[in-house]
């Protein structure tokens, strides 16, 4: 009987310590590589190739902690788990149905950026509609899609379905074609100024492109000076160059046609009829008053050249 139970004893040790040195043999948790000895799969290893595996990078803290600078404590989860136990997660989890909460992904991130584009995320719309860092970012895609120009403003799209329709119309900024990203005119990490635009005011967004609108001007368009989107919607319209409304009725919105007949649909506004206004041909004000944003002519006072 006892022959039999020292037998059982030794089968038994011999059974345990292979799963103890399997266990060794993965390694530290502080070492990517032992992460990757699980999880060796396309969707994980693409971070490989990203700004956040740079060993010789001491900010990005692969070196110390591996795959924990941004997982958090995941020395358990990697380890074997007590028999019959489930494995632990690891402390961040970004996605999926066991994903952290919002608050704690977003403290992964925001332990390394604070600063810089990310200065005002506290009180922006993004983080008031508890958004996280990686519902636009994605850390294991070989290239994150927020910093590829084909590719940030589908992610955008997917929550704002009235950019996505405007983007379509006649008139666009070149966004969906590439040329453009969403973030040329926001910082969608939040901004001091109304709807996260990048630029001070509005109007210094526009002139980061359009800087011959800036002026100063010798006869100056008051809302040009004022604030572009008083005729121009900067997603896409239906009219020609992004314009809210078409001409005449544009301008009409506060200038009164008293001075110029404004009918732009009677039979007064046909060249050769009796009272035919040649201001009205083709509709278009700006057709003679062709400087709206404003003049450096010195006979431009009508806007006119
Ligand atoms: C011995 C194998 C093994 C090792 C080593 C390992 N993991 Fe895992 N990991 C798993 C398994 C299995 C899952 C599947 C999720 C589950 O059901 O627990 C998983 C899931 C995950 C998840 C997703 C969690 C979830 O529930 O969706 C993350 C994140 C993760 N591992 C990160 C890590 C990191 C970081 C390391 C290294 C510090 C690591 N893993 C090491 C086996 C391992
Ligand atoms: C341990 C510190 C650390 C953590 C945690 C961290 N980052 Fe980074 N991140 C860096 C460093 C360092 C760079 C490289 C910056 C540079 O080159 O100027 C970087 C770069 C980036 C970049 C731009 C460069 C690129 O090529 O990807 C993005 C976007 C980014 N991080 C997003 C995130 C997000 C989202 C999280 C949370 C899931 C996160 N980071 C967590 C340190 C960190
Ligand atoms: C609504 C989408 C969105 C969210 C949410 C978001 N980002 Fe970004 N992030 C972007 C876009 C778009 C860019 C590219 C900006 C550009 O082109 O200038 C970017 C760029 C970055 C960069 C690189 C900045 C640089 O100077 O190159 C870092 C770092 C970053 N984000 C970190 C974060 C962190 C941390 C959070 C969460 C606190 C976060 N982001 C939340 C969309 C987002
Ligand atoms: C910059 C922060 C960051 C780093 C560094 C990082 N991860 Fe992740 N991890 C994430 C985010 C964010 C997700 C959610 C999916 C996504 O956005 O790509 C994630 C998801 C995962 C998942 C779950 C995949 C799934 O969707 O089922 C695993 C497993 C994982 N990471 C393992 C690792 C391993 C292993 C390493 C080191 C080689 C690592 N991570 C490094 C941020 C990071
Ligand atoms: C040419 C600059 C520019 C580009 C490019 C741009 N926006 Fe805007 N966006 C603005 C301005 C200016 C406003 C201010 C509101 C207005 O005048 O309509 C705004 C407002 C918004 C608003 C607030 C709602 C509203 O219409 O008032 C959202 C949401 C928005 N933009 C999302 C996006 C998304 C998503 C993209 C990329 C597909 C994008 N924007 C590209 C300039 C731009
Ligand atoms: C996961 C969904 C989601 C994604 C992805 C997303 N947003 Fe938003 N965004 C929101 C929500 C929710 C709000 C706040 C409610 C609102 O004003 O529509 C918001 C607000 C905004 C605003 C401010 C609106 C205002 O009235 O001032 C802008 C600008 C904006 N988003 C731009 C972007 C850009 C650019 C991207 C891509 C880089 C993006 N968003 C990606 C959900 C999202
Ligand atoms: C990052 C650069 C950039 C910024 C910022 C920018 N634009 Fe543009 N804008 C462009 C480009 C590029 C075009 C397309 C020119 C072309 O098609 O030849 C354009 C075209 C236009 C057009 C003519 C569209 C057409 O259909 O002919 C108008 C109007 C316009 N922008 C107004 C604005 C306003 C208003 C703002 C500020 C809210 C703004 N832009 C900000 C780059 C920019
Ligand atoms: C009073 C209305 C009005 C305001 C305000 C206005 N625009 Fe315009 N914009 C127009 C009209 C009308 C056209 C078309 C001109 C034409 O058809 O000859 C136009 C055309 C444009 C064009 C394309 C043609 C060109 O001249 O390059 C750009 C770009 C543009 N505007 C940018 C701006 C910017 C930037 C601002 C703010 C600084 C602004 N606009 C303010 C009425 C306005
Ligand atoms: C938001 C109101 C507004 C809109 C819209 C507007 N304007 Fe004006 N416009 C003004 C103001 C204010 C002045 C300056 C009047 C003054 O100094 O007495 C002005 C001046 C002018 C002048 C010069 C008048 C002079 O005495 O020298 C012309 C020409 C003109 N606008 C044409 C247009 C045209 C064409 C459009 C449409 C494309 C237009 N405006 C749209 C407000 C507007
Ligand atoms: C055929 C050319 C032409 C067209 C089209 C035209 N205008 Fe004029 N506009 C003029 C001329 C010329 C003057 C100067 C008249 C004068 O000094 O008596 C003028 C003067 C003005 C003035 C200045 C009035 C003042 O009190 O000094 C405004 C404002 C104006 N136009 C707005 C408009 C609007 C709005 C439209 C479109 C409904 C329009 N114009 C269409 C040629 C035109």
């Amino acid at each position: 009987m006892s022959r039999l139970a020292a037998l059982a004893l030794v089968a038994l040790t011999w059974f345990i310590v292979p799963a103890h040195a399997q266990e060794r043999a993965l390694g530290s948790p502080d070492e990517p590589k032992t992460c990757l000895n699980c999880h060796d799969t396309p969707d994980v290893t693409g971070v490989l190739h990203g700004a956040h595996m740079v060993k010789a990078d001491a900010r990005t803290k692969v070196s110390d902690e591996g795959c924990q600078n941004c997982h958090g404590d995941s020395r358990a989860h990697a380890a074997r788990p007590a028999d019959g136990q489930a494995r632990p997660k690891p402390a961040v989890v970004f996605a999926g149905a066991a994903a952290s909460p919002v608050a704690d992904r977003n403290k992964a991130c925001t332990g390394c950026h604070e600063g810089g584009a990310v200065m005002h995320w506290q009180g922006s719309q993004h983080e008031n509609a508890d958004l996280a860092c990686t519902s636009c970012h994605s850390s294991h895609k070989t290239q994150d899609p927020m910093l590829v120009k084909t590719a940030q403003a589908f992610v955008c799209f997917s929550c704002h379905a009235e950019q996505r329709a405007a983007a379509v119309k006649p008139s666009h900024h070149p966004v969906t074609e590439g040329i453009m990203t969403c973030s040329d005119c926001h910082n969608p990490m939040g901004s001091p100024t109304l709807h996260m635009l990048k630029g001070t005011t509005l109007n210094e967004t526009c002139y980061a492109c359009h800087d011959e609108k800036r002026g100063p001007f010798l006869w100056e368009h008051a809302p040009a000076a004022e604030d572009c989107s008083i005729c121009h919607t900067p997603h896409g319209s239906i009219q020609t160059t992004l314009l809210k409304q078409r001409q005449p009725y544009l301008c009409e919105n506060c200038h009164d046609s008293s001075l110029h007949n404004s009918q732009p649909f009677s039979g007064n506004s046909l060249p050769g009829r009796p009272g035919a206004a040649r201001q009205m041909i083709l509709n278009g004000c700006a057709n003679c008053h062709s400087q709206v944003h404003g003049s450096n002519h010195p006979s431009g006072v009508r806007l006119g050249r």
